[in-house]
Order: C-alpha cells, then structure tokens, then sequence
C-alpha cells in the first residue's frame, strides 16, 4: 500500500489517502489536547497505545455485529480505515454522572444513571464543541431525523457490549464519545477512536476518586502517571482479549 498526501490533521490524529480511494491511513499521535486544546502537552506512547485498544475494539466490536471503518492495524500507531465522510456530531454516552454533565446539571459526581443518556455536540472547534439538541441537529442539516435515530440505536447497542468488554478488564465505563461516517453507499459506520482520550474509564476495584482514573482525566486535571494508566488499560485489554479467544 503506498500512502499518498496528508488528507488532514485533527488534534490527536493524521489521516493519510492511500491508492485506494476506499482506504485512508490513520496515524495516531503522542499529542493530548484538553478543553478545546487550551491545554497541550504528550503522553509518550499514546499514539500505539490508542490505536492498539482501538484497533482490538473495533474488531471485538465488528465480531458483535457493529459495523466499524476498521480495516487493519499495519503499524502500532496506525489504522487503515475505510474512507467515510463523517457525520459532524460527537456522540457522547453516559452511564455514570461526570464531566460536564455534573458541571452543566449540578448532578453528583459518581451518580449512576438509570439509562444511558446519549447526547450530540456539534463537532466545530470554533464553536466550541457546544451540545445540541436533536431538533437543533436537524435544523442545521447535520443528520437526517433517520440516521439521528439511527446512531441513537447504534449508540446504546455499542454501550451495551462495550460496559460488557471493560467490566470484563475490571474496568467500569463511565462514559465515551463516538463518531460516525458514511461510506460511499451511504452506510453509517463508526469510526475515529475508542480509547482512553475518548472513554472516561474508572478502575473498578479502587474507590479513591483520583486514583480510580484510568483516562484523559488524568491529563486535564493534571492526576499524574499519565503513561502508566495508559498502558495500564492497554494491558488489561489485550488480556481480555485474549481470555475471549
Ligand atoms: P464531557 O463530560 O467533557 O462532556 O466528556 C464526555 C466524554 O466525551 C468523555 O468520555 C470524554 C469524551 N470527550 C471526547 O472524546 N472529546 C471531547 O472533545 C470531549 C469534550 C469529551
């Protein structure tokens, strides 16, 4: 596969076009941005560490029937993608109360809700990333009223098996963003990443609320040992993995 021009740089990711027009190259970075990159900095190893845990994700998640734009993992830090073009809303899932959920609605940290929320952001930086509402959404011609319903589904079937998969690391999903494409035939598809930049993961078995933290929190509340949870979850994946197969 030879790799063409740079497609595009996001803050945490390159995409590259290949011969394929089908096929781009993602090339994870070290880089970590937080609060709509106010904050910058690196974690050593994270671009092979999130696209290791996503690239498992992924195919575990393709194997339960959740069609993803993964397509292999050529290089640690790299992904060969389907090209889609993605849909600019970040859907965000919860199960337990953190983030701007508790900042936005005064709700405890750590409260564990009856039912997943899922809720869309407008994917612009300019804008600041602000939370719509779904006839919002569809004022501004984002995603037809069927393909919001549609990630919707997805969006609860993905948590459903995704809670399953970390609980089984001894992992609990706080909650996660996702985001979506559509391929050249118009079919939705997940895509970026799942990885501790994009998943608020809380190691089951410690109490403490800062030392439970196994994510991005880590970074943008400056918690320390950035690179060990990091690698800590990449471990604890693998091993699950490898326990399913
Ligand atoms: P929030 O509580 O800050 O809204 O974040 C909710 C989840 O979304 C959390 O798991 C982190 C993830 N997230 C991203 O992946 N990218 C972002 O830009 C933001 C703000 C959150």
């Amino acid at each position: 596969m030879s790799v063409h021009s740079k497609l595009y740089e996001g803050k945490a990711k390159i995409l590259y076009t290949t011969d394929d027009p089908e096929v781009l190259l993602a090339d994870f970075k070290d880089d970590a941005t937080a609060f709509n990159a106010q904050k910058r900095g690196s974690i050593l190893g994270k671009g092979n560490i999130n696209c290791s845990i996503s690239s498992q994700l992924f195919q575990q998640l393709e194997a339960s029937g959740i069609k993803t734009h993964f397509i292999d993992s050529p290089n640690p830090n790299q992904m060969r993608v389907k090209a889609v073009k993605i849909v600019p809303v970040e859907v965000v899932i919860r199960n337990i109360a953190a983030g701007s959920l508790c900042q936005q609605t005064g709700i405890e940290l750590g409260t564990v809700l009856k039912q997943p929320l899922v809720e869309f952001y407008y994917k612009n930086d300019q804008l600041g990333d602000p939370l719509l509402t779904r006839d919002r959404l569809l004022l501004m011609e984002l995603a037809t009223a069927e393909q919001v319903d549609a990630i919707t589904h997805l969006a609860l079937q993905i948590n459903d098996f995704l809670k399953n998969f970390w609980h089984s690391c001894g992992i609990t999903l706080v909650d996660f963003k996702l985001e979506f494409g559509l391929d050249s035939q118009q079919q939705l598809l997940l895509a970026d990443e799942i990885s501790p930049d994009t998943c608020r993961l809380w190691n089951t078995a410690e109490a403490d609320p800062n030392r439970r933290v196994m994510d991005k929190d880590r970074f943008r509340r400056d918690l320390g040992n950035v690179e060990d949870a990091y690698q800590e979850v990449l471990q604890r994946v693998l091993q699950a993995v490898e326990i399913k197969s």
